[in-house]
């Protein structure tokens, strides 16, 4: 066979897309998904932005969401990003459907990959959701369940006073069990099977909460199937990359000290150098 064919071989069998992909939340939580990210797609680099001059999310109304989403998608694809990542439960119930229209690029948020998984572990269709105030009353978690399992009881509760426990750095303190076990009664009461932590921040007090709800209730992290269904994308659309090019980046719209040192807490390993991008040159974008 001669050379151009060969070649064509090779190309077609290692397909090589170095752009990084975009990862954007509120603040620290969405390297929750990230570290999902290292884990099963070891060769992709990440480009991650933290909105942490404007955490909390949760408590805003859709419009600013929107408004948030949309300039944080635009710098990122300015950046040269393949794919984005909606770390963010909270911007994937409120704003998702509605920008995604406006983006020519691949969009995966965390809420359907979580409705999936938690329809894949529950046995009794009893499933408790846990999230911000903002994705509880959207209602985004109970209609993407039951459009996987109709027959399914969602038991939803917000928890208004975990993200700024995590993003202070003291998820593993008595302050946040105090608060888990009050926000936990009354969805364990209800006799679910399986819990779904419907904000990313959760993942971060997993353990804490695992020993309120006991083994019999099944604790669903969204960011395995969230990094799944990228996978699986990445490959359909011949984008993923078989080797790193570069590093990883990290930027935040507040103080890069704060969130490295939180981030480095909660993940147990060094981040590279955070980058700040103020929110005049967000806006622009
Ligand atoms: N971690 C985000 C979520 O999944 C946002 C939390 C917030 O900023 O209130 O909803």
């Amino acid at each position: 066979r001669n050379d151009s064919e060969h070649c064509s071989v090779v190309l077609e069998a290692t397909p090589v897309d170095g752009r990084p992909i975009g990862v954007f939340d509120s603040g620290v939580s969405g390297l929750t998904v990230v570290r999902e990210l290292w884990r099963r797609l070891a060769s992709e680099r990440v480009l991650y932005f933290g909105d942490t001059a404007r955490v909390p999310y949760g408590g805003r109304p859709a419009f600013e969401i929107e408004t948030f989403a949309r300039q944080i998608m635009s710098y990122l694809r300015e950046r040269g990003v393949k794919l984005i990542i909606v770390a963010c439960n909270t911007t994937s119930a409120l704003a998702l459907d509605k920008v995604e229209r406006e983006f020519d690029l691949p969009l995966v948020g965390v809420l359907r990959p979580g409705a999936r998984a938690a329809t894949k572990a529950t046995h009794t269709g009893k499933i408790g959701v846990i999230a911000t105030e903002g994705t509880v009353r959207s209602g985004a978690y109970e209609r993407a369940i039951r459009a996987l399992m109709p027959h399914a009881d969602v038991v939803s509760q917000g928890c208004p006073l975990l993200v700024p426990i995590v993003e202070a750095g003291r998820a593993d303190s008595p302050e946040a069990m105090n608060a888990l076990r009050e926000y936990l009664a009354p969805v364990m009461e209800r006799g679910v099977d399986t819990l779904v932590l419907g904000c990313t921040h959760y993942p971060f007090l997993a353990d804490g909460i695992r020993r309120i709800v006991g083994p019999g209730v099944a604790v669903v992290d969204p960011a395995g199937e969230t990094v799944e269904t990228v996978s699986a994308l990445l490959n359909d659309l011949g984008l993923a990359s078989s080797s790193r090019t570069g590093p990883d980046e990290f930027m935040v719209s507040g103080d890069p000290a704060g969130f490295a040192r939180v981030a480095e807490k909660l993940l147990g390993s060094r981040i590279p150098p955070v980058a700040r991008v103020a929110l005049a040159e967000l806006q622009r974008s």
